[in-house]
């Protein structure tokens, strides 16, 4: 297969909070019945960040593990990297980024170029994408970079988001000779527009979302963004024919995943856009292509589903947490096949994308560790959980409770005192 780069992820190291609450219990307590949840929703636990845990904590956790992946002759020397992003939109202050806590939980070195990036559930693209080209521009002087998206999910108590909630990191480190996935920089759909269908405003922790709408947004994002990269995949280098199906040179296809369900209800409009510009196939109606949706579905989508259902909505990282649930399962068999990553953030910006899974990458899967941190979880109660409501993210507790003995993560949020937010090693 044709590679479109040298550059793209190298390392992809996976956190999540050690505390779950089956989604089973919260339908009890709000009076739903549980199939709305596990099967109308697709996810059965969400994630809950405890208080000494933010998104500066997952971010700092999951770099650690990224760093550490590849054993003492293989893991990345902090000295190497040259630029940090980290992407959230569960910060914990209006202008000090949470990424300079962690450029210093993490060691970087002082010539590290280092800040937060936003746009709701897009910034971890966003992210990937400046520091893929910063070091295709040559500016980066042969550095990596790290890219981290973290995020907690917060709606209101009985709220409909509720049910969709989460909370998780994603580290990338991003380099010009990666072993995990080389990305076809250059061939990327991208759709942005103004909407309301979800945000936060500044004085809120919790976010405000017209559900309904928001999904709609999502889809017509989804369909812009594609059929801009489907024309760009048509006549360039990768030399697609005008009649192809695009998403059939796709192994996989990976979709931000605010619940499990959207990732079905994205690739059937997925599969009608590429259906609708293939001539050969436009005389079908669409209810005609359902089982062949399906199959695909089955094929290319499902795999990557797993964590999200255990994990919820990881915003930022919801893309990238369905990519390592993927190469923890089927890096060898996707080795030399391309992928496709499609990103939503409300607002609204989207962007579909590919790459090449490497060579490299099983090597690094079992590495990844996502299945044995989500056995490892404790489940809270449904009071559990209420009371975490107003911890983390803006509701910074003063002096949280600290971690318990079987705490898996390599820091931790210790609490606010004068206004300044600090963090532990463990
Ligand atoms: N058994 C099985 N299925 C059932 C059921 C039952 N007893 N009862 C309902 N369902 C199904 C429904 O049919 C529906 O499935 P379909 O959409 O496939 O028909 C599903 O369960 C959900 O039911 P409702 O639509 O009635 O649920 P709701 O009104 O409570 O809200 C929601 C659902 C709008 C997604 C809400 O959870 C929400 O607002 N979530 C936050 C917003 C969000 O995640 N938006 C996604 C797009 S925006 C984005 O992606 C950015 C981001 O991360 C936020």
């Amino acid at each position: 297969m044709k590679r479109g780069s040298n550059i793209g992820i190298d390392r992809l190291g996976v956190y999540v909070p050690d505390r779950a609450l089956p989604l089973r219990d919260l339908a009890a307590a709000r009076s739903v019945p549980p199939e709305k949840l596990l099967e109308g929703l697709g996810v059965h636990h969400m994630a809950v960040a405890p208080a000494y845990e933010d998104c500066v904590t997952l971010a700092a956790n999951a770099g650690a593990r990224a760093l550490a992946m590849g054993g003492t002759a293989g893991r990345t020397d902090p000295g190497e990297i040259g630029l940090l992003i980290v992407a959230t939109e569960t910060a914990v202050d209006h202008a000090k980024p949470a990424a300079i806590f962690v450029h210093e939980l993490l060691g970087l070195p002082p010539s590290c170029r280092t800040y937060e990036i936003k746009h709701a559930c897009y910034g971890g693209t966003a992210a990937l994408m400046v520091a893929a080209e910063w070091i295709a521009s040559g500016v980066g002087r042969g550095r990596k970079a790290l890219v981290i998206a973290s995020d907690i999910a917060k709606y209101p108590p009985r709220s409909a988001g509720e049910p969709t909630q989460g909370a998780g990191a994603v580290a990338m480190v991003i380099s010009g000779d990666p072993t995990v996935l080389a990305l076809d920089l250059g061939l990327s759909g991208v759709h942005a527009a103004n909407v309301h269908d979800f945000w936060r405003p500044l004085d809120r922790s919790q976010a405000l979302v017209d559900g309904k709408y928001s999904l709609d947004c999502y889809l017509t994002a989804l369909a812009g963004a594609f059929q801009e990269y489907r024309s760009r995949a048509i006549g360039t280098a990768f030399q697609l024919e005008a009649e192809a199906v695009t998403s059939d040179h796709l192994a996989a296809i990976l979709y931000h995943t605010p619940f499990p369900r959207m990732a079905w209800k994205a690739h059937r409009v997925l599969a009608e856009e590429d259906w609708r510009s293939n001539p050969r196939r436009a005389a079908k109606l669409p209810a005609d292509i359902e089982p062949e949706v399906r199959a695909s579905y089955a094929e290319k989508v499902e795999p990557s589903l797993w964590a999200a259902q255990a994990v919820g909505n990881t915003y930022t990282a919801s893309l990238y947490l369905c990519l390592a649930a993927l190469l923890e399962r089927q890096a060898d068999r996707l080795a030399g096949r391309r992928i496709g990553m499609f990103s939503y953030g409300s607002g609204s910006c989207a962007e579909f994308y590919s790459g090449v899974v490497l060579s490299g990458a099983g090597a690094l899967a079992g590495e990844i560790g996502l299945a044995a941190m989500l056995e490892r979880r404790r489940s809270v109660s449904v009071a559990e959980y209420e009371r975490h409501l107003g911890s983390g993210a803006l509701g910074g507790e003063a002096s949280p409770d600290l971690p318990p003995p079987d705490f898996r993560g390599a820091f931790f949020y210790r609490g606010t005192s004068d206004d300044r937010r600090a963090y532990s090693p463990v």
